[in-house]
């Protein structure tokens, strides 16, 4: 459907009451084409509804397999009022436990990742097992059963190397059948064996769905100077139908991947788009495009950052295997090294976005890898995409503010928004 071309002029006494309405009204009366009205993104019910009908109730990106590679080892997640343990178990299975002990409740872990025998509560030192039951609790009277008491799960589930969890008790959305979609691509990258060379944590100034929206959209990428050195800028555009400007870029990138094609068929390797964003409870996309320069990676000449690859690949220049999933991850997957984002809440003003850089886990930093040349295509990224979100933030603070049309290069934005709206709207009939 189109947008309508004259925007209702601003009403500040509206807007006023606007922010305190319901959220099942602003839903339904929320118009396609158009950016969501600003108690979405402003205010703390919506911010808490957002926690109890999207972050609650989906599959959401938190880490990767390689930040947890051996029995014990555990990062710790906080997504609203929910902490979450994110573990191994003595077997090697990927484990979940809510972050609360089952004496009187006290956060049992306070540190974001370590390694551990056991989980031990710093409170009274109930001691659980890495598969969650409870195997210590000092001074109990002689009916205590302790297999009452074991923490309690979360779903956790690993798709090629990346782990998602869901913390709903209630059935989750269908996994299956989208891992079975997306484990062929992301296989080949032998991430579950990868190595973790660079996590950055950083905080956005803004609503996390201006996170995930900046992020689905390359209308904005004029302001990555970085990026485009490495990235051809005709992402989420019809190619038939471009802006002269991106002409000459349209060009290059039909040869590049006309070139890729060729490789891929011959190495078997996935690269067809798939994109299914707001058709399915775990909405995504994946395809694999090639690179600019270079065309082997996101490093400012476009050369492999690392000289090891990820796997037994006969050429650095496969392109970038691109993949998101709503609600909160994005990823880029490359010959050389995989970079993995997640955007998660802290405030309706305040996202973290978790950035890591994965290489094989023989790479030797400083002989195989420069960190700065691995990292700084996408630190100086995200930093952009930080201020471009804080500033979205600050503008729908003000009252003036009245939604506004998506172009088609924003498409995936709208697509994120329909599937936001379809999740929320669904949780408020419950
Ligand atoms: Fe954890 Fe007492 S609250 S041991
Ligand atoms: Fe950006």
């Amino acid at each position: 459907m189109s947008a309508p071309t004259q925007p209702p002029q601003f009403n500040p006494d509206l807007a006023r009451e606007e922010a305190a309405v319901d959220p099942s009204q602003l839903v339904e009366r929320r118009e396609v084409g158009m950016s969501l009205e600003a108690p979405f993104y402003t205010s703390q019910e919506y911010y808490d509804l957002d926690i109890d009908a999207i972050f609650a109730k989906s599959w959401i990106f938190v880490a990767n397999e390689a930040e947890i590679p051996d029995a014990g080892d555990y990062v710790t997640i906080t997504v609203g009022r929910y902490s979450i343990i994110v573990t191994r178990d003595d077997d090697e299975n990927v484990r979940a436990y809510h972050n609360v002990c089952r004496h009187r409740g006290a956060r049992i872990i306070n540190d974001e990742r370590g390694s551990v025998g056991r989980i031990v509560c710093g409170y009274h030192q109930w001691t659980y097992g890495m598969d969650g039951k409870l195997v210590f609790a000092d001074s109990q009277a002689p009916d205590f059963d302790p297999s009452c008491f074991s923490l309690r799960g979360v779903h956790a589930r690993s798709v090629g190397g990346l782990i998602f969890i869901c913390i709903s008790n209630d059935t989750p959305p269908d996994f299956d059948d989208f891992a079975a979609s997306v484990e062929p691509y992301l296989a080949p990258h032998r991430l579950r064996e990868a190595k973790v060379a660079k996590q950055i944590d950083l905080i956005e100034h803004g609503n996390w769905k201006l996170t995930v929206e900046n992020n689905r959209e390359c209308y904005h990428c004029g302001g990555h100077p970085e990026l485009l050195s490495s990235y051809f800028p005709v992402y989420g555009f019809d190619l038939d139908d471009l802006p002269a400007r991106l002409v000459p870029a349209r060009d290059r990138y039909v040869t590049a991947m006309a070139e890729l094609v060729d490789k891929c068929e011959t190495l078997s390797l996935p690269y067809a788009e798939i994109e299914e964003l707001d058709t399915r409870p775990t909405g995504f996309r994946i395809d694999r495009v090639p690179l600019e320069k270079a065309g082997e990676s996101f490093t400012p000449d476009g050369t492999a950052a690392s000289k090891k690859l990820m796997a037994d690949f006969p050429t650095p220049k496969l392109g970038r295997l691109g993949f998101h999933v709503q609600p909160n991850a994005w990823f880029h997957f490359m010959a050389d090294h995989a970079i993995t984002f997640s955007a998660i809440p802290i405030a309706p003003d305040q996202t973290l976005v978790r950035t890591t850089w994965l290489v094989h886990p023989d790479a030797v930093e400083g002989v195989d890898y420069d960190i700065d040349n691995l990292t700084a295509v996408w630190k100086a990224t995200n930093e952009q995409d930080a201020g471009f979100v804080e500033r979205a933030h600050q503008g729908l603070l003000s009252p003036a503010y009245i939604p506004g049309p998506y172009s088609p290069s924003e498409y995936q934005v709208e697509a994120f928004i329909n599937w936001y709206i379809g999740r929320l709207r669904k949780h408020l009939a419950e």
